[in-house]
């Protein structure tokens, strides 16, 4: 069986949302089966979000990707392809099966949107030993991902100057569409808008008397910050300084969980 043929395993998502119920008080009632559903408290949840940034109309999609329609464009952040492989290699005991998981989630976002162009935001491989790592079987699955698309463009991260050299696409330090610069990390010398990765930014919200965190993409007017797209990647929260202090305007939030999105700033 190969990697493709794969697809009829049960989907294993890197998108978590936590359920931490909050603490019963003595003499309170026992809540219902039904107060305990997570999306009830939550709310409905989108299958997608439209955003305006900087002019641009982007699709938010659950799974962590951005398609900008009018540009046939799809964009990730994040990979850190072989993260497990090198945890592993440094005695951490962790499935090594980061890769597999991260490509067949990104295979289903490219069919659904059929991209001509697919955008790869930097941090695409955990390190510069990653593709040296990288089993033959995933190399093959990335490389025929490549070919679904007319066009791959690896933008250089700080985890990945450069992706390996099986790696079929173009390699960029940065790239503009429509205005907006789109890049790994801010660039503090640009003015302008950007579309970043890097931050893998994480958030929470409180609903129904539950605590509820997963990641998000975080839109202001200056930065459209992407969530981490990769299966073991951490995250970082919005309300970080490092996160918070790159803004000027108010922030728009959508967190993530599983086949859907909310608004939750
Ligand atoms: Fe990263």
């Amino acid at each position: 069986m190969n990697f493709w043929q794969k697809n009829n395993t049960p989907e294993r998502t890197a998108v978590t949302l936590e359920r931490i119920p909050s603490r019963r008080k003595i003499g309170e009632p026992e809540r219902a089966a039904s107060d305990r559903n997570p999306e009830r408290a939550l709310g409905a949840g989108q299958t997608s979000a439209e955003i305006n940034f900087a002019g641009l109309c982007l699709t938010l999609d659950p799974s962590g990707a951005a398609y900008i329609a009018a540009q046939h464009t799809l964009i990730v952040s994040d990979l850190h392809l072989e993260k497990g492989s090198g945890a592993a290699a440094r005695g951490r005991l962790i499935p090594a099966l980061d890769s597999y998981d991260t490509l067949l989630r990104l295979k289903r976002a490219i069919k659904a949107y059929e991209p001509k162009r697919i955008i790869c935001l930097g941090d695409s491989f955990h390190d510069r030993f990653a593709g040296d790592r990288m089993a033959e079987a995933d190399r093959a699955a990335l490389n025929s991902l490549c070919d679904l698309a007319q066009e791959w463009v690896w933008v250089s991260g700080n985890h990945d100057p450069e992706a390996p050299a099986f790696c079929e696409g173009e390699r960029k330090d940065q790239l503009e569409i429509g205005g907006v610069t789109l890049r790994h990390e801010p660039d503090f010398e640009n003015d302008g808008p950007q579309i970043i990765g890097h931050f893998h930014p994480k958030t929470s919200v409180a609903a129904g008397g539950y605590h509820f965190s997963g990641r998000c993409f975080y839109a202001s007017d200056e930065f459209l910050i992407m969530p981490a797209f990769g299966a073991y990647t951490g995250g970082l929260s919005c309300a970080d300084s490092a996160i918070a202090s790159l803004h000027e305007s108010k922030a728009r939030i959508f967190m993530m969980h599983a086949a859907k999105i909310w608004r939750v700033a």
